[in-house]
């Protein structure tokens, strides 16, 4: 072998033990990438080895190739064999560290939104008095949201403004009102339902939002009156509210009720009082001391006449409340976009 050949070959043999001699030095992943570099890469040991090979004579090339190759794959092997005996050590020492006998972390299963926790709360209370539930469609159509309630084509509620239309006589339900016409026709008095759900109305703002829940009550029956109207809203708001919850009963106007009232309760923020201890204003009732709830009456003749049932022989009172506001004071929540925004930190507070 020639002189050339012979210094070039050893050259690359000893740059194999220099590594093998390496071992146990890199003792993590990154270290040991790093000696990949050192020897294999492009700046490396072996490629300024291989610099020499150009200047041996053009016979001797295949030969110092053919040794460089071999030398280049020894170094490969050895690395990716320290490689694999470091992966497996660290997969052994996280096993080691691994105790199956600790509770596991349990993933948050989430919670029921503060909308459908106030809406079953409500429908608990009615129903434990008395109301059965009824459910029906949120696209209806003009007669049972209108029509059968007593709202003539010309009525201010129809306009454009507040109705979302899908065609010249199907709307999005704007209450849950047509629930009153749906769950008197096809069956006679005594008539208790309760009708809760999504209502849509062309309104967006800090207060409103084109979507939200209602929840509708009717009793009809001979001789009902305002009476048990107004000591039904008490029972009710004092379970949802507290014992010491005072009702007022303000005159109002329904197209489908007469007479008609809006029912406030005692501020739930500053028990009625209107301001807070420190003195200010409370901002809930805005220092009235009193906070609207609900809408009520008692049933128009003329819903009765478009169901068929004869206003001379049957009373019956009907009411409609909204969820959200009812959510808002019970939780003192201020935004009223908060319900739909669906921030995790916030659902999260009603688990
Ligand atoms: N439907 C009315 C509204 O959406 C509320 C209401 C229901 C009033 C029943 C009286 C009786 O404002």
């Amino acid at each position: 072998m020639s002189e050339d050949l012979k210094t070039f070959v050893e050259g690359l043999e000893s740059l194999a033990l220099e590594c093998e001699a390496r071992k146990g030095q890199a003792c993590s992943l990154k270290e040991l990438e790093d000696l990949r570099v050192e020897f294999l890469g492009r700046k490396g040991k072996l490629a300024a080895n291989m610099a020499t090979l150009a200047k041996l004579p053009n016979e001797l090339k295949p030969e110092a190739g053919r040794t460089a190759n071999e030398v280049k794959n020894r170094i490969t092997e050895l690395i990716d064999g320290w490689q694999a005996d470091l992966v497996a050590a660290e997969a052994a020492e996280k096993l080691s560290r691994f105790d199956p006998s600790m509770p596991g972390r349990k993933p948050w299963a989430g919670s029921l939104h503060p909308v459908t926790l106030v809406m079953d709360e409500i429908c608990d209370i009615l129903t434990g008095l008395g109301f059965e539930h009824a459910s029906g469609p949120e696209v209806e159509n003009d007669w049972h949201n209108f029509e059968a309630l007593n709202i003539p084509p010309e009525h201010p509620a129809r306009d454009m403004q507040d109705t979302l239309y899908v065609s010249e006589n199907i709307v999005l339900r704007t209450h849950t009102s047509p629930m009153q016409v749906r769950s008197m026709l096809g069956r006679k008095p005594p008539v208790a339902v309760i009708a809760p759900g999504k209502v849509y109305r062309r309104d967006s703002d800090l207060t409103h939002t084109p979507m939200f829940h209602q929840i509708e009550g009717l009793l009809v029956d001979k001789g009902v009156s305002m009476a048990d109207l107004r000591g039904t809203l008490t029972a009710f708001v004092r379970q949802l509210f507290g014992t010491g919850t005072e009702v007022r009963f303000r005159p109002s106007f329904f197209p489908f009720t007469e007479p008609s009232a809006e029912v406030d309760i005692s501020c739930v923020m500053c028990a009625g009082k209107g301001q807070n201890k420190d003195g200010s204003t409370c901002r809930v009732c805005k220092g009235t001391g009193w906070v609207e709830i609900l809408g009520c009456g008692m049933v128009d003749p003329n819903v009765f006449k478009s169901v068929g049932y004869d206003p001379e022989e049957f009373t019956g009172f009907a009411f409609g409340l909204g969820i959200e506001r009812v959510a808002m004071l019970k939780y003192g929540i201020g935004d009223l976009r908060m319900f739909f925004e669906n921030d995790v930190r916030f659902l999260e507070q009603f688990a």
